[in-house]
């Protein structure tokens, strides 16, 4: 029989460290949780969110799938948003890509890699939109780094065309959604210079990071 006893071990010495620091840490937590930013992320077991950002469990919300897409009809995401939004009503919402994400890569390839194909069309559709530009871009992992970026800010986008974004821009609640990139190979996070608090600052934002990102 194959067991996990050392990451249940892990987790004894985990919660014991928790305590000595602060011993009501778990009655706290366990009361409610408070998050003020909601993170849309890649699984990627090399990007965990609140490590990155060095958050207390209770203080990130957090969604993560392969290449961090926001589509439009996956309930999954359109669920967190809008509990992170709308109930918790967290302030900030980031998504954040890493360079070297595998579903970037695989995207941009013709091969046949089953079901994932289909999730990855949406990056497919990214790179349709801005093939002119990154193709003239001869460097294969510059190309690559710039599809990343592409992906976060189209992504930051389709979180600010949610319903549930729109309505809370137009309640008055006070919303930020910010695009960032993570490099694996240093540990620190690019600020691609999005931050959208409000529907009129989308598209002039928009244009501009686009423009950033292709032009370097
Ligand atoms: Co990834």
């Amino acid at each position: 029989m194959s067991t996990l006893e050392h990451l249940l071990k892990n987790n004894e010495g985990w919660a014991q460290h928790q305590c000595a620091d602060d011993p009501d840490f778990f009655t706290k937590i366990a009361r409610r949780q408070s998050p003020d930013y909601l993170w849309i992320g890649c699984s990627d077991s090399r990007v965990p969110a609140e490590d990155l950002v060095g958050l207390l469990p209770g203080e990130l919300f957090v969604h993560r799938n392969i290449a961090n897409i926001v589509g439009h009809t996956d309930l999954n995401v359109l669920s967190v948003i809008q509990f992170a939004v709308e109930v918790l009503k967290i302030q900030h919402v980031i998504v954040c890509g890493h360079y070297g994400c595998g579903g970037v890569k695989v995207a941009l390839k013709d091969d046949d890699n089953g079901l994932i194909d289909n999730w990855l069309l949406n990056i497919k559709d990214i790179y349709q939109r801005y093939e002119q530009e990154l193709d003239a871009i001869k460097d294969d992992d510059k190309r690559h780094e710039v599809m990343c970026e592409l992906n976060v800010i189209e992504q930051v986008r389709n979180v600010c065309r949610t319903t549930v974004v729109r309505n809370a821009w137009k309640s008055g609640q006070s919303l930020t959604v910010h695009g960032w990139v993570y490099k694996l190979n240093d540990g620190r996070i690019k600020n691609l210079g999005t931050e959208i608090s409000n529907p009129d600052e989308l598209d002039p934002c928009y244009r501009l990071t686009v423009n950033k990102a292709i032009t370097g």
